[in-house]
């Protein structure tokens, strides 16, 4: 199999700014302004896909729609990485056959995650005969090329062959937000955890050179970004595939050394990789957040080494140590799985053991979903589903309490939060470690750092009020 990273060459995507101008150009023809709807599930790196793709349609003429009533094109960025989320994409893919109906010059595409598997694109192209493209995220620097097919052609394009990765710089996008952007440095995974399916929908890990990232993210302060969010599913892999000397710490400490006035975070972390380096790092400069998103999946070494994680509770712990001796600011979240096939009683118990003694601010739990065609999905799986049910209500109880107390201590605390939106009647602002705060306000606001004096706390959010000594509209 080849396993070479492709880069996509500038004739390559000036071929597919060319489709965005005959596609411009057929609606000018037509006299008509189209419209396009993006529906996104699933991770950050979809989210950031999903900015590419409205960079291409707004190139190709399009106006971006905030639903797919009455759109020209819908796109549906689906997410593989368990059951419950395909099973979602798939009922709301059947109730696009009445968008369509109701408008039948509209045109339906599913791409992510999910059209990376064969078993989904047999199932679109026999059973939803409404959907007239089907592209993996290997062909997501295509999608002109598709569209322009689509709508030329009128008929139905399949750009699912798999391979093992490209990376294509200078797509345009579309960001949702001014304030905080998305930037992936990497794309793939190389892990292979047992259950996961990522390897095999998102392709082998490679890095982008750090001059673009570091062009992009010094593009994006200037233009007045305050925070910025390094994407990879194993950020601490950066730079392996290249010979460019740097690692993950090394791109981090010069992001951070850009002149504004910006916040840098990242995710995932995995812990395998996680270096005293890369906490010294964050330790060192202001302009990293002081948070950490750190997944452990089990505290149990026997089911951790079934799952394939290359590393045991107790160096987890020892980093976990490290990092708050370091950071003794630090907010640090976790993914964990419960019900992996064969997990005994015992071994749950040691993730609640760990989740008590580690003290997560939160943490995103899931119920194993067998994912076929990964290793986990074949194993002996003797749990009822009620048990893991239990013991998933029992985890998530112990978090939230631990998650409330962390909370609670944050009480009579001022910090310095950026204001990022507004939600009914009070606005919304995020601390350096993520978290997030109510607090009443102005729109006027929105977009600045604020000094907020915070005065509540529940399981899942923070409330406050602006210091009164430091009323102040940007610092
Ligand atoms: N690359 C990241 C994770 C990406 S997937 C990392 O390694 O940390 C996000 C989370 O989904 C994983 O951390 C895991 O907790 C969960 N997950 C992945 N596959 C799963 C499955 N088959 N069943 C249940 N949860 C799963
Ligand atoms: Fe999946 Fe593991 Fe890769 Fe994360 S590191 S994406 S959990 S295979
Ligand atoms: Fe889902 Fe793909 Fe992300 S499977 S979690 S959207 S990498």
């Amino acid at each position: 199999m080849n396993t070479k990273t492709t880069v996509i060459s500038q004739e390559a995507l000036d071929a597919q700014f060319a489709y965005c101008d005959q596609i411009a150009a057929y609606w000018q023809s037509l006299g008509i302004a189209p419209t396009a709807y993006v529906e996104t599930y699933g991770c950050q790196q979809n989210e950031a896909d999903s900015e590419k793709l409205r960079g291409y349609l707004v190139q190709s003429g399009y106006g971006i729609a905030a639903e797919a009533e009455g759109a020209d094109v819908v796109i549906m960025n689906t997410c593989a990485i368990r059951e419950h989320a395909e099973q979602r994409v798939f009922g709301n893919l059947g109730a696009l056959t009445h968008t369509k109906r109701r408008h039948p010059r509209q045109k339906i595409f599913l791409c992510g995650c999910m059209a990376g598997e064969t078993k989904v694109s047999d199932r679109i192209r026999q059973s939803y005969p409404h959907v007239d493209g089907v592209f993996s995220t290997h062909h997501l620097w295509q999608f002109p090329e598709i569209l322009w097919n689509v709508l030329n052609r009128q008929k139905r394009q399949f750009f699912i062959e798999d391979e093992p990765g490209s990376i294509a710089e200078g797509i345009p996008q579309v960001r949702d937000s001014r304030l905080k952007a998305w930037v992936s440095i990497m794309y793939g995974c190389n892990n292979f955890c047992t259950y996961c399916i990522v390897p095999y929908v998102r392709g082998r890990e490679r890095s982008r050179q750090p001059e673009d990232i570091l062009a992009e993210c010094r593009a994006l302060i200037e233009s007045g970004t305050k925070d910025i969010t390094l994407l990879g599913q194993n950020v601490n892999s950066y730079g392996k595939d290249l010979s460019c000397g740097m690692d993950f710490a090394d791109l981090l400490a010069a992001i951070a050394q850009i002149p504004g006035d910006f916040l840098v975070r990242f995710m995932t972390s995995h812990p395998r990789d996680a270096s005293e380096k890369l906490f010294d790092t964050m330790a060192k400069y202001p302009k990293i957040a002081k948070q950490l998103h750190l997944p452990f999946q089990s505290g149990s070494t026997r089911v951790l080494k079934a799952m394939n994680r290359h590393y045991d509770r107790e160096t987890y712990l020892q980093k976990v140590l490290y990092a708050k001796k370091v950071m003794p600011e630090l907010v640090l979240t976790s993914d964990v799985i419960v019900g992996f096939p064969g997990e005994t009683e015992e071994e749950f118990e040691e993730t609640i053991s760990l989740i008590q003694q580690v003290h997560y601010d939160s943490l995103f739990t899931f119920i194993f979903s067998p994912r076929p065609g990964t290793p986990a999905a074949k194993l002996d799986d003797p749990t009822p589903k009620a048990e893991k049910n239990r013991r998933f209500d029992k985890l998530c109880a112990v978090q939230n309490a631990i998650s409330e107390e962390i909370h609670g201590s944050y009480i009579g605390k001022t910090l310095r939060c950026l204001v990022d939106g507004r939600d009914k009647e009070l606005l919304t602002a995020r601390t350096e470690g993520g978290r997030l705060v109510r607090f009443p306000g102005c729109d006027k606001l929105i977009g600045t750092y604020q000094h907020i004096t915070i005065t509540g706390a529940t399981t899942w959010s923070l409330s406050g009020e602006i210091e009164k000594s430091s009323i102040k509209n940007s610092i």
